[in-house]
């Protein structure tokens, strides 16, 4: 039976645990946020994508821990820590090189590692090779080593780990070969590339490609605004093309761990080869934008009724990155409330995924009760479920930044 290690407990490691373990492996799941490891042991998921149904299921064969030390009774480990950006804007290492060295301790002979986190092309070889080697032992030679980026659309039912191909590289034949059998267990589809560094970039590919989209839609939707003309009417009728295009929503900005950080991994790396990579600086300039852009539609819905933005009343709908999840990182909501908090917005909001938001000193209320003496209600985000009907019925004016009220002519009713 095989033994398996995943480090990282969060959206990408968690699933990936469950996974093993529904497979029968026996799974040592290590993260250094004490909570987790409490929530993991009383049965509790704090994962959307993961059930508590589920974990119960498996409880025999995870094995929850703050410690690495257990880590040594694995066959791979598997590396899902963050790597987020610093203040600055430059990838921040410093989970993962802790989490890498913490292993390096523990490391035998033969093991496989893989490290799953998003990354810049390099990071495996030159970053996690050096500091695992620390135990003594060589990348490629006594313990294997390979990068399998994480495709993950959390919320997202009809593409799971099992049938989204997944991407490999490994740093030597022997070790691609190791990682491809081990994912054969949760995954139908490998796909192998020649290097981590093709699969690293592999990833980023990915996320650059929508991000520079995702903008290019966005920069569209302030033209067409200025113009008079619906971006929601264009892209549907681009979309009637059955070759040639692909359909991207319009939106208030990205969120999420990934849009929004992982295409600057690719832009500090490609300094040191003399390259300033257009595309993705100018994604994230316009993808920026947004939320202002949304709050000057704001002001301008309010000033139709007459009215100024202080002391409106505000009722925003969904506040986390995209429907269906309760993850807020990046999520634009969080810009768009601190620059109508600014202005003097009176701001309530309903969101069924996130309870609360601390850092704003705001709960999410009932949807009747947030939309009550409404003087605008502004869709954020579109969750499954919410009755968006009734913001048109209950407050003076709706913001839809979604396009989710396409199809109901209501006189009240704007759209991004
Ligand atoms: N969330 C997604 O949809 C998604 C999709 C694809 C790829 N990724 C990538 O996967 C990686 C993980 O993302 P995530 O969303 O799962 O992050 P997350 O923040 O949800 O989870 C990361 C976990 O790692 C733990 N951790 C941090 N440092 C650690 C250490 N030194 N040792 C042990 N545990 C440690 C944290 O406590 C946390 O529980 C990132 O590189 C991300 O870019 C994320």
């Amino acid at each position: 039976m095989t033994t398996v290690g995943v480090i990282g407990l969060g959206y990408v490691g968690l699933p990936l645990a469950v996974a093993f373990a529904q497979e029968g492996c026996d799974v040592i799941a290590v993260d250094v946020d004490s909570r987790k490891i409490e929530a993991l042991a009383a049965g509790e998921s704090y994962i959307e994508d993961v059930s508590s149904e589920q974990l119960a299921q498996v409880a025999e064969r995870m094995h929850a821990t703050t410690r690495y030390a257990r880590l040594a009774k694995a066959d791979a480990v598997l590396i899902c820590v963050p790597t987020p950006l610093t203040r600055n804007r430059e990838p921040d290492l410093g989970p993962l090189i802790d989490a890498t060295r913490a292993l390096a301790e523990v490391l035998q002979a033969d093991q496989l590692v893989v490290l799953e986190s998003t990354t810049y092309p390099g990071t495996t070889r030159e970053r996690v090779a050096p500091l695992l080697e620390e135990s003594g032992l060589a990348a490629g030679r006594d313990f294997h080593l390979a990068f399998s980026p994480e495709r993950v659309d959390p919320g997202r039912t009809d593409f799971t780990l099992r049938n989204t191909p997944k991407v490999l590289g490994g740093l030597t034949d022997a070790c691609a070969e190791r990682a491809h059998e081990l994912y054969s267990l949760v995954c139908d589809e490998l796909v192998r590339v020649s290097s981590p560094e093709a699969a690293e970039l592999t990833k980023l590919l990915e996320n650059i490609f929508r991000s520079v989209n995702i903008a290019l839609v966005n920069e569209l939707a302030m033209l067409t605004d200025r113009m008079g003309i619906d971006i929601w009417e264009v892209v549907d009728a681009a979309a009637t093309k059955p070759y040639g295009f692909m359909r991207f929503e319009p939106g208030p900005g990205m969120g999420g761990h990934c849009l929004p950080v992982d295409p600057f991994y690719l832009s500090w790396r490609a300094r040191e080869f003399d390259m300033a990579t257009e595309f993705i600086e100018l994604a994230g300039k316009v993808n920026q934008q947004m939320p202002y852009h949304c709050v000057m539609k704001v002001e301008r819905a309010l000033n139709d009724i007459g009215l100024a933005v202080k002391g409106a009343r505000i009722a925003i709908l969904g506040v986390s990155y995209k429907p269906g999840v309760g993850d807020v990182r990046e999520s634009p909501a969080l810009k768009i409330i601190t620059l109508l908090r600014a202005l003097g917005a009176e701001l309530r909001y309903h969101d069924p995924h996130v309870p609360a938001l601390p850092d704003y000193d705001l709960q999410s209320a009932p949807l009747a009760e947030v939309l009550r003496d409404a003087d605008l209600a502004l869709i954020v985000t579109a969750h499954p479920g919410v009755d968006h009907e009734l913001a048109g019925e209950s407050a003076r004016v709706v913001l839809d930044l979604r396009g989710v009220t396409r199809g109901a002519a209501r006189g009240n009713t704007v759209r991004l």
